[in-house]
């Protein structure tokens, strides 16, 4: 252990306060360049269950379209990345979000999730989204929240 925290996890679902998130957690990574970065995305597979997808699209389809979407999610933000001398990476799950992101600062020892406190949804009444607010509740470690 180098520093207080060596492993960040960025959760990343291209909104604002997720990229607000992202260039908090490389100031951060900026202290010392033994700091990795995870950049996260999750494909919520409720979405799937819900409207019964695979109906319409095959499972190839489905896979060959979140593929694309990955690339141009994490296309975004790949100059950001390339430009710290920081080892980063970008990795895209399915499942759901809150699980997936607090699983797998579990398994692959993140020290720190850096998130925002709200994503994509356009209900602003509530302060925290749901996903962050149950990855505050499932987290191992400490979580950052950007506003
Ligand atoms: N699918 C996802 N993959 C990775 N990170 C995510 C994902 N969804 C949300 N996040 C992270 O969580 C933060 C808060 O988003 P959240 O989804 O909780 O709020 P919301 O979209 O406003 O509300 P909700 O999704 O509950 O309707 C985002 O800024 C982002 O950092
Ligand atoms: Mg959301």
């Amino acid at each position: 252990m180098f520093g207080f925290y060596s492993r960040i996890l960025v959760a990343y679902d291209g909104s604002e306060l997720s990229d607000k998130a992202l260039d908090l957690a490389l100031k951060l990574a900026e202290q010392d360049s033994r700091i990795e970065v995870h950049a996260v995305t999750v494909w919520d597979d409720r979405y799937v269950q819900t409207f019964g997808y695979y109906d319409i699209v095959s499972v190839e389809e489905l896979a060959e379209s979140r593929q694309r979407s990955t690339e141009e999610l994490f296309g975004k933000i790949k100059g950001k990345l390339d430009a710290v001398p920081n080892k980063t990476a970008t990795i895209a799950l399915e499942g759901n979000p809150a699980k997936m992101l607090a699983e797998y600062a579990k398994d692959n020892d993140c020290d720190l999730i850096v998130m925002g406190s709200r994503g994509l949804s356009s209900m602003k009444e509530l302060f925290l989204g749901s996903v962050s607010h149950n990855v505050v509740q499932q987290a191992h470690c400490p979580v950052l929240i950007a506003k």
